[in-house]
């Protein structure tokens, strides 16, 4: 199944709160830079008090570096806030990841689920009062 979803079409246009792309071990040690789109703009402030509205939707782009030196894409991670009740297990958020050729593995109440749960497994232990945001690494944000 294709993806189809504008978010992939759009989300270069929005803010990236990275400074440049960062490795990210958690996220198989893929180079990954953030970008949050309009509901989403106090992302970019890292405040430990944020809780972003329904609608929010941060996105992670990935790619390798392969040791040739190829640049090669990388999944695609994606979470969207959905309204209150939508899954407790995952605190409302959907996680959604997609394949660089458009496919998609899982996402949170759809095709795949239970491929994504151990997204949500993860994000539910961030720092209490993020909602389950982890944000950047200190050295890689941006300040604003
Ligand atoms: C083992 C823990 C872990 C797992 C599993 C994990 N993440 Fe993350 N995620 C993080 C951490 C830590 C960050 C903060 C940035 C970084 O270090 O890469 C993050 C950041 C993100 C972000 C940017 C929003 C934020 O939290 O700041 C998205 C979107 C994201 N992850 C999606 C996913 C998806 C989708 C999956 C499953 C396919 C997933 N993550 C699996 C730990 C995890």
């Amino acid at each position: 199944m294709k993806s189809g979803d504008p978010v992939t079409a759009a989300f270069m246009t929005w803010r990236r709160p990275n400074k440049e792309p960062y490795r990210s071990g958690v996220h198989g040690q893929r180079f990954v830079n953030h970008y949050a789109n309009g509901m989403a703009k106090d992302y970019g402030n890292f405040k430990s008090d944020t809780k972003l509205p329904k609608g929010s939707i941060v996105v992670k782009d990935s790619f390798v570096v392969t040791e040739s030196g190829e640049v090669m894409s990388g999944p695609m991670f994606l979470m969207e806030k959905k309204y209150a009740g939508f899954n407790s297990d995952s605190n409302d958020w959907l996680f959604m990841m997609i394949q660089p050729d458009g496919d998609i593995v899982g996402m949170t109440n759809g095709p795949g689920a239970s491929k994504v749960q151990f997204c949500a497994g993860c994000h539910n232990q961030a720092p209490l009062g993020q909602d389950n945001l982890y944000y950047l690494p200190e050295t890689v944000r941006k300040s604003n």
